[in-house]
């Protein structure tokens, strides 16, 4: 059923069955472009909650990773075609909760639609490796195992693809889960978990726990019963829960902040870099961990681009995403306002010179939600905190460069290392480009985001930990390698001994 029809107050899905927090407190669920409009109440979990779910996680475990992999993949397979049929009702629903203009969010349930197929085809893969031994009668392979109980911090801005790149890989692999969405987001992870329990999850393979995370969230951490976390959000946060996680041992995945760049070359089809700008800086009015925060242009035609670059931001409408003619939506919430706010006046302060935008907007309707003026800095030195900080909002600093070494030289000077590009028409510098960016995405003639599922997705440096998620790359983190030998020589056969 579409959510337009489901409850007002919604609940925690926990062992198959939806149920109130413990505490009975809830979460107010509003539209960032109009907060009067209460778009649900979701619980307020607590450390209770989180271990019922837990509990439910561990003990459907023992059934799930029994389950054959095309057999749990089956499931997978419906709960796409659910997510395809609802695909409208399901975009709407997030634009009403996260703001991002309708075409984004019918691109963020696409993502998760194309997730969703894509794991349930590995359910026919999960490819090992077969080897030959040093000795004779025996058999040697490898074969991804899972891992046990997954636990799940998800973000707010790509409220269904983002925790879809989590569940449905850990799902294929055999594991269960307990998923504590972003409390400004809850509804999106709730139509998914609809979906996936619709589509015959048995109860306690994936067990859902809405509220905030310091107490939703951080008792996932140190339970000795989750194996294995992932998480998505600030490098600030990631680094606690990576903290939280050693005791324990976890597995721990982290995908944190961004400061990515596009670069300008001389030679680039400038109309194509000022398109490839406008998207990657203000596509979800920046707060994308991809988003290109920062665009670096050759002198030679660094005072071109910036008067077009500053003409087009001036058209971008900025509105309430369900109306068809708006481009950019509001601020997640009054905090991220607040943000980006502060770096306005940090930019300024720093002697960046403010091209356009630099206020909230708050005529008419507007002064109902988080909105903000898309903001451009030019003249900028890649060493201020506004080119080298996170700001998560529509702000871009434009910064000039002489030479191709100095744009690499300032792409690689930020703690981050998600995504960069370069757009450029000589195929050299290109491949110079790709090899020498220390990010773990790059694009060439195209901007910094538009990532698909099937390639994996993480960065380097202070964005990640090593792990990558989507693509094949999933399968590494959410299973484990079992080596297992066979000896059918009826003979104790002594490997490196007996061999040599
Ligand atoms: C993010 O940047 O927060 O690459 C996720 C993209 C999307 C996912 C972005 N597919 O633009």
């Amino acid at each position: 059923m579409a959510t337009a029809f489901a409850p007002k107050v919604f609940k925690n899905y926990i062992n198959g069955e939806w149920v109130e927090a413990r505490g009975g407190k809830t979460i107010e669920n509003r539209n960032p472009a109009n907060r009067n409009e209460l778009v649900g109440m979701f619980p307020a979990s607590g450390a209770q909650d989180v271990q019922e779910a837990v509990d439910a996680a561990k003990s459907a475990y023992k059934k799930w990773r029994l389950v054959p992999a095309p057999k749990r993949a089956e499931m997978l397979f419906r709960a796409a075609e659910i997510l395809v049929e609802r695909k409208e009702d399901y975009a709407r629903d997030m634009t009403r909760e996260m703001g991002k203009i309708l075409s984004e969010t019918r691109g963020d349930v696409q993502e998760a639609i194309d997730m969703t197929y894509l794991m349930a085809g590995e359910g026919r893969r999960q490819f090992g490796h077969v080897a030959p031994s040093e000795l004779p009668s025996k058999f040697a392979m490898a074969v991804r195992a899972p891992i046990g109980v997954a636990g799940m911090i998800t973000p707010w801005n790509f409220p269904m693809a983002i925790p879809s790149w989590k569940v449905m890989p850990a799902l294929v692999c055999g594991n269960t889960i307990v998923l504590k969405p972003a409390e400004d987001t809850p509804l999106s992870t709730y139509n998914l978990t609809q979906a996936l329990a619709e589509a015959g999850l048995p109860p306690g393979v994936l067990n859902v726990v809405f509220g905030d995370g310091p107490q939703a969230g951080a008792p996932m951490l140190d339970n000795p019963d989750v194996d294995l976390l992932s998480f998505t959000g600030s490098t600030e946060v990631g680094r606690i829960v990576s903290q939280a996680c050693a005791p324990t041992f976890k597995k721990c995945h982290l995908e944190m902040g961004g400061k990515n760049i596009i670069i300008v070359m001389d030679d680039a089809n400038l109309e194509l870099a000022i398109e490839g700008a406008v998207w990657g800086g203000f596509g979800t009015t920046g707060q994308r961990c991809t988003a290109a925060s920062r665009v670096g242009v050759h002198k030679k035609v660094y005072g071109e681009f910036v008067e077009k670059f500053v003409e087009r931001v001036k058209k971008l409408k900025v509105g309430d995403g369900v109306d068809a003619a708006t481009e950019m939506g509001p601020c997640i919430n009054e905090q991220q306002l607040k943000t980006v706010m502060s770096y306005v006046e940090i930019g300024k302060s720093e002697g960046a010179k403010l091209a356009i935008g630099g206020h909230r907007l708050e005529s008419g309707a507007l002064a109902k939600g988080w909105f903000h003026e898309p903001t451009v800095f030019v003249d900028c030195n890649g060493k201020m905190r506004i080119c080298q900080e996170e700001i998560f909002g529509p702000v871009v600093a434009v910064i000039p460069f002489g030479t191709f070494e100095e744009a690499i030289e300032i792409a690689n000077g930020v703690s981050y290392g998600l995504s960069a590009s370069i757009y450029t028409r000589d195929v050299n510098k290109a491949f110079r480009a790709q090899r020498d960016l220390e990010t773990g995405i790059v694009y060439v003639n195209a901007p910094t985001i538009g990532a698909e599922v099937h390639l994996p997705f993480g960065g380097t440096k202070n964005t990640g930990n090593g792990h990558r998620e989507a693509g094949l790359a999933a399968l590494d983190f959410y299973s484990e390698w079992k080596t297992v030998y066979f000896d059918y020589s009826d003979k104790l056969q002594r490997a490196q001994i007996d061999s040599a």
